[in-house]
Parts: structure tokens; sequence; C-alpha cells
């Protein structure tokens, strides 16, 4: 697998994954979990950004320490990305966020887009989209274009499951954007729903229904 492709293997995520993707898992619990998840992803995902050499003094005496260098701004892709957006914000104070909308066409199962406030130019220097699936790869896929057009030069994909037909169609289009998955699933089935997966990660996070 390409060396952009990063599956976490630390313990805890994969134990965390395993509760998430669980049948039996609450609203309330499923919530908390994509938080836990995502804070945990986030830690491994940004272990590669530049930090500046700061001047700075504890209580006792002046010393060095460090800051993150590149501007931070999130994406959540709405519905399901935004319950990740909280957990990054955490982690990265300082970050930016910004939201795309976008849902999967029932029968074509294609990305539609409904929602798009960026401003006009990007003003960050490294952008982290976050969105649970990576199913087909498309509604990622389009979500790295539009953020490419507004000007991003540094992007990361952030997931939780992905299936490798989701994984080599991002690659395909966006192969200098590193992918930060808990786990990668087996296959797609015929309904474009990752197996053995989760399920339908914004339904299980709103607790609606499909018909909804
Ligand atoms: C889910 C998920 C991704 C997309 C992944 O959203 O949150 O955005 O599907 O599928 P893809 O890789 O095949 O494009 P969904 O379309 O179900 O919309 P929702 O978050 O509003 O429920
Ligand atoms: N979107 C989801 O929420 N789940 C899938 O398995 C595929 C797309």
């Amino acid at each position: 697998m390409s060396e952009k492709v990063h599956v976490s293997s630390h313990p805890l995520v994969q134990h965390k994954v395993t509760l998430l993707s669980e049948k039996s898992t609450d609203t309330r619990m499923f919530r908390e979990l994509v938080r836990e998840l995502t804070g945990l992803l986030v830690y491994e995902a940004m272990a590669d950004v530049p930090v500046n050499e700061l001047i700075y003094t504890t209580p006792l005496e002046e010393t060095t320490g460090h800051e993150l260098q590149p501007r931070v701004g999130l994406v959540p892709i709405i519905r399901a990305g935004i319950g990740m957006v909280d957990a990054a914000a955490d982690m990265i104070p300082s970050s930016e966020v910004w939201h795309l909308g976008m849902y999967r066409d029932e029968v074509t199962h294609t990305p539609v887009s409904y929602y798009n406030k960026l401003p006009k130019e990007c003003p960050d220097d490294l952008v982290v989209v976050l969105d649970p699936m990576l199913a087909t790869g498309g509604s990622a896929r389009d979500a790295i274009s539009v953020l490419k057009d507004w000007g991003a030069r540094w992007i990361k994909f952030i997931g939780i499951i992905a299936a490798p037909e989701g994984v080599e169609e991002l690659q395909r289009a966006h192969p200098d954007v590193d992918i930060y998955v808990a786990r990668l699933d087996r296959e797609l089935d015929g309904n474009r729903y990752i197996r053995p997966g989760l399920g339908d990660a914004g339904d299980r996070m709103y607790g609606t229904h499909p018909s909804e």
C-alpha cells in the first residue's frame, strides 16, 4: 500500500473502532466514540507537521518551546463529518473550520454538493478534511477538488472506516493527499456500502433512518 495511506495500528483505535461499528452501539455512544477516535487520528495525522521554535517563560525561567507552524483549516463534510470537528478543533484550537456539504445520490451513489461557504481565498497552509466514511471515494474526491480550486496546497484526509475502492479512487484523483483512517475494510457491497462497515454513519450519528 502507498506510503500516503495510514491505517492506524494503535490498540486504542482498534478497540474503539470495533465498538463504533458494533450494531448495538447507540447514538450517544456512537458520537462519543467518533469524538475519541477523531482525537487519536488527528494526533497521528499531525505527526509530520513542522513546528517553530519560540522563547517563552515558565513560572520559573525563560526557555525554548514550540508552536505549530502551519495555519490549519478543518473541513468537515456535512453531515457525518460534523461529528468529528469538535474533537479535531480541541486538538488544534488555533484551527479555523470551513464547511462543505455533500450527500450521495441514493440511486447513482455519486456525490451531490449542496453547501459551500468557503471564503474567496484559502487562508490556511494545511487543510484537513474530516469525514468518517470513505466508500466509493467520490465525496472525498470531489470535496478535495473544490479545496484545490480554492487554493489549498497541502491537504490531509482523516476518516474512520475506508473501503479499498475509496482509497484507490482518492489516490488516483489526488495522489498528493495523505489518508488517515482507523480501519481499512474488505469491500463495497452492491449498494456501495462498506463491508463489514458500520452502516450509515450520518444515520447512526443523528439517530435518523434512511427514509428520513
Ligand atoms: C456518507 C459519508 C461520506 C460519503 C462516503 O455521507 O459521510 O460523505 O457517504 O461515500 P462515498 O465515498 O461513496 O462518496 P452520505 O452521503 O451518507 O451523507 P450524510 O452524511 O448526509 O448522511
Ligand atoms: N456512507 C456511509 O455512511 N456508510 C457507508 O458504508 C458508505 C457510505
